[in-house]
C-alpha cells in the first residue's frame, strides 16, 4: 500500500479561487477586505511567512498590507499601532507575527486585537469561543488540517485521533476541533510515556513536535491518516516535516506533503477569515 498524498497546494488553490468570486462580490457592495501583518523585527522565517500571506491575500483580489517595524519597537509603540487599526474601518484583519522579540509580552499583545479583527484565532475571546463551540474566528492551522481530513472523504466521528504537540496555535486547538467532530482525542507531548505504543493506535495521527523526521513507520498503525504540521530546515537547507514522508507513506491511507501540506492551508484559513470579518463587520 501506498498513502495518497492530500495536497493542501490542490485544496487551498481550490478554495482560493471559490474565494476570489467572494471578493468580487464584496467588491461591487463597495467593499474590499482588507487585512494588516504586523512584523516586528527581521526573523527569516517569520520574513517569508508574511511575504506568502501578503501574496495570497493579493491574490485573491483583497486589500493587505504589511508594517514591518524594526527589533527595538516597544511594546507600547506595539499597542498603539494595533489600537488604530482597530479602529481602521478598511482593515478586517489584524495579524501580528510571532514570535515577538522578547522584551514584548505576547498575551499583552494579542489581548489588545479587537476580538472582531482576531484573524489568527488567538484572542482569549476567540479561543474560549471555540471551546464552548460558538461562533467564532478559528485558528488557521487547526482549520486547515479539518478541511484536509475532510477532503479524504473519511468521517472524523468515532475515531482515534493522536495529536502529538500541545502548543496554543496548533496541538491544543486542533485537539478541540477533532474533539467537536466527534473523534475520540488522545493529546502527546514531550513528556508522554510510552509515545509510539499510543501513536500507533491512532487511526488519525497529527504530528506537530517540530523534530524533523521523528515520525518513523514504528509510530503508524497501518491505513492512519497522517497529518504533518512540521517545517523543520534541516542542514543541506531543505524543508522537512516531523514525519519521514517517504517510509511513513508505505504505510498510511493518506499523508500530507511538506512543503505543499498545511502551510498553503493555513494561508488559505487566513483569508477566509478575513473574507468572513469583512461580510460580518463590513465596516
Ligand atoms: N507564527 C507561526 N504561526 C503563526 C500563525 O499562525 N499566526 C501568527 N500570527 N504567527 C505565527
Amino acid at each position: 500500500m501506498s498513502g495518497v498524498i492530500i495536497s493542501g497546494k490542490v485544496l487551498a488553490k481550490e478554495m482560493r479561487e471559490t474565494m476570489k468570486s467572494e471578493v468580487e462580490e464584496l467588491k461591487k457592495a463597495g467593499i474590499i477586505p482588507g487585512l494588516t501583518v504586523i512584523l516586528v523585527g527581521n526573523n527569516p522565517a517569520s520574513l517569508s511567512y508574511v511575504k506568502a500571506k501578503r501574496k495570497a491575500c493579493q491574490e485573491v483580489g483583497m486589500y493587505s498590507e504589511l508594517i514591518h517595524l524594526p527589533e527595538s519597537t516597544t511594546q507600547d509603540e506595539l499597542l498603539g499601532k494595533i489600537s488604530e487599526l482597530n479602529k481602521n474601518p478598511k482593515i478586517h484583519g489584524i495579524l501580528v507575527q510571532l514570535p515577538l522579540p522578547e522584551h514584548i509580552e505576547e498575551k499583552a499583545v494579542i489581548a489588545a486585537i479587537s476580538p472582531y479583527k482576531d484573524v489568527d484565532g488567538f484572542h482569549p475571546i476567540n479561543v474560549g469561543n471555540m471551546v464552548i463551540g460558538d461562533s467564532c474566528f478559528l485558528p488557521c492551522t487547526p482549520h486547515g488540517i479539518i478541511k484536509m481530513i475532510e477532503k479524504t472523504g473519511i468521517e472524523i466521528s468515532g475515531k482515534h485521533a493522536v495529536v502529538i504537540g500541545r502548543s496554543n496555535i496548533v496541538g491544543k486547538p486542533v485537539s478541540l476541533l477533532l474533539l467537536q467532530k466527534n473523534a475520540t482525542v488522545t493529546i502527546c507531548h514531550s513528556r508522554t510515556n510510552h509515545l509510539k505504543e499510543i501513536t500507533r493506535r491512532a487511526d488519525i495521527l497529527i504530528a506537530a513536535v517540530g523534530r524533523p523526521k521523528m515520525i518513523t513507520k514504528e509510530y503508524v498503525s497501518p491505513g492512519a491518516i497522517v497529518i504533518d504540521v512540521g517545517v523543520n530546515r534541516i542542514e543541506n537547507g531543505t524543508l522537512v516535516g516531523d514525519v519521514d514522508f517517504e517510509e511513513v507513506r508505505k504505510i498510511a491511507s493518506y499523508i500530507t506533503p511538506v512543503p505543499g501540506g498545511v502551510g498553503p492551508m493555513t494561508i488559505t484559513m487566513l483569508l477566509s477569515n478575513t473574507i468572513k470579518s469583512a461580510k460580518q463587520f463590513p465596516a
